[in-house]
């Protein structure tokens, strides 16, 4: 009885979130867990893949028992991940040399400046798309190759492999057998040539990484391998779709067509716009990125404003100040306010991304007063998601020319009204939030769908994309970049504080 749903699984920075669809596109099945955290020192930040991996498999179990089918009734997996987080592991024994380095951590911010300051900044973004920051993989991969012991000389023997989380989900849940990665996680390595589509050479010399480590790349909606039974839930079920987790978001928001971007209010927030076929360099501080390569078509390309810290201030505000019990509590405290009286909050808590790419920013918070509540840092929390989007957004319109008419949103705080209320209001355009909120997964199923038939085309996808709720921007003009000129204050203030 094969094939009645495909399973997602979504393995992001905090936790790893299993959705079950059937082939209307309804979820099923589901399951959560979080993970470890370690922060060795200031400015580190590492997962423990053994720990990824196990939770992983518990969460797809817990999946499975939820939506109370057997793996054996899977069509396909499809994989999306937190993007540029570093794994390396041992080929024969399958055990990762060290903790993973994630995307957040800024210990190589000081071999970033080196290579600015030799002048490379150019050639990695002729070639990446990216600009040098110790955000993406290549310098993590040159971190670990320079203090593992022996590590560079046992990864020339060809005994070391490097991957992205999605190449080690599929490497363990192929049981080793199969060793890639896809485009749009590759375009995030500072490695990966994305006009060439291919790993480039005069890269991997300058940061001094073997060939030999590599994984091959392949499209995002593809038949990778299969589960090893012995694995997985005794079934072997075709793994055909990879996206990182931003880009499927774009897949599973139906941003299939050139000019339609989509922000996910995550961890951070990532806007992206679909630029089609096209690359669109960036000189106002964007990314360009691969979007996906569905099977042989041509890869489809996106710009990309990344920013770093949005809904982890508000997990700072839980968990780091303690001054609220969940994140829900943010919407009613900001409401609790006429304005922001003058608060504002730069979450420049692991540096700043786009567009102002400061490793040595520090969070800020100015404007404090005697009357100044925990509401105000609510407020300005929450705010502060809405300024930074605006920022990238802004910056994304000039460098494409185009001109947004509306802004689709996703993950965890679009459940919050006033948030997105407010980011209407300060975009001054439309913000629109579909029924299905948790995209990522979305996209990563509907990539291994379409890879095994079980789903058709994208206009059958798209089809399906349906409203739940839209913002319309009710703040008059001069309110609106009043609070953005402050805004913009508060950012000079937290910059280059770190250094
Ligand atoms: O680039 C980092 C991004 O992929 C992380 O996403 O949702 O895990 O915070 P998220």
């Amino acid at each position: 009885m094969a094939g009645d749903y495909v399973l997602a699984i979504d393995q992001g920075t905090t936790g790893t979130t299993v959705l079950i669809f059937d082939r209307e596109g309804a979820i099923r099945g589901r399951a959560y867990s979080e993970f470890t955290q370690h922060y060795p020192r200031p400015g580190w930040v590492e997962h423990d893949a053994n720990e990824i991996w196990d939770v992983s498999m518990r969460v797809v179990g817990a999946a499975l028992g939820d939506a109370k089918i057997s793996a054996r009734e899977l069509a396909a997996i499809g994989i999306t991940n937190q993007r540029e987080t570093t794994v390396m592991w041992d080929r024969a024994s399958g055990e990762p040399v060290a903790n993973a380095i994630v995307w957040q951590d800024r210990r190589t911010a000081p071999t970033c400046d080196e290579l600015k300051e030799r002048g490379l900044e150019k050639t990695f973004r002729d070639k990446t798309g990216l600009v040098i920051d110790a955000y993406f993989s290549g310098t993590k991969v040159k971190w670990f190759l320079d203090n593992v012991e022996g590590l560079r000389e046992r990864a020339k023997r060809g005994e070391i492999a490097f991957g992205t989380i999605d190449s080690w989900l599929v490497y363990k849940l192929t049981g080793g057998e199969v060793h890639i990665t896809d485009y749009s996680n590759a375009s995030r390595t500072l490695m990966y040539n994305i006009y060439d589509l291919e790993w480039d050479e005069e890269i991997l010399n300058i940061l001094g990484v073997p060939r030999e480590v590599l994984p091959e790349v392949k499209p995002s909606s593809y038949i990778y391998g299969r589960t090893s039974p012995s694995v997985f839930f005794q079934a072997e079920i075709p793994v055909a779709g990879i996206a990182g987790d931003q880009q499927a978001a774009l897949f599973g928001q139906a941003a299939y067509e050139e000019g339609l971007a989509k922000n996910t209010y995550g961890t951070g927030s990532f806007v992206l716009l679909n630029t089609g076929t096209e690359a669109v360099p960036s000189r106002e501080g964007l990314l360009t990125t691969i979007a996906w390569g569905i099977g042989d078509e041509p890869v489809e390309y996106a710009l990309e404003g990344a920013i770093f810290i949005t809904g982890a201030a508000v997990q700072w505000l839980r968990d780091g100040l303690e001054i609220i019990r969940d994140a829900a509590e943010t919407e009613e405290l900001a409401r609790s306010l006429d304005s922001n009286d003058g608060v504002y909050f730069v979450p420049a808590l692991v540096g700043l991304g786009a567009p102002h790419w400061d490793a040595y920013a520090r969070g800020t918070i100015v404007g404090i007063t005697r009357g100044t509540t925990r509401a105000h840092l609510a407020r300005a929390a929450l705010e502060s998601m809405a300024y930074q989007t605006r920022d990238v957004v802004r910056a994304m319109e000039r460098d494409s020319g185009i001109r947004l008419r509306e802004l689709r949103a996703d993950g965890g705080a679009v459940a919050n009204t006033f948030l997105m209320q407010f980011q209407a209001d300060i975009l001054g355009v439309p913000v629109e939030v579909p029924e299905i909120t948790e995209t990522t997964a979305l996209g990563s199923a509907y990539l291994a769908g379409l890879a095994t038939g079980f789903w058709e085309s994208r206009e059958e996808l798209d089809a399906r994309w349906k409203l739940q709720r839209r913002y319309d921007p009710q703040m008059d003009e001069g309110g609106r970049e009043r609070l953005h000129k402050d805004w913009l204050r508060a950012v000079e203030r937290a910059k280059d504080w770190d250094r």
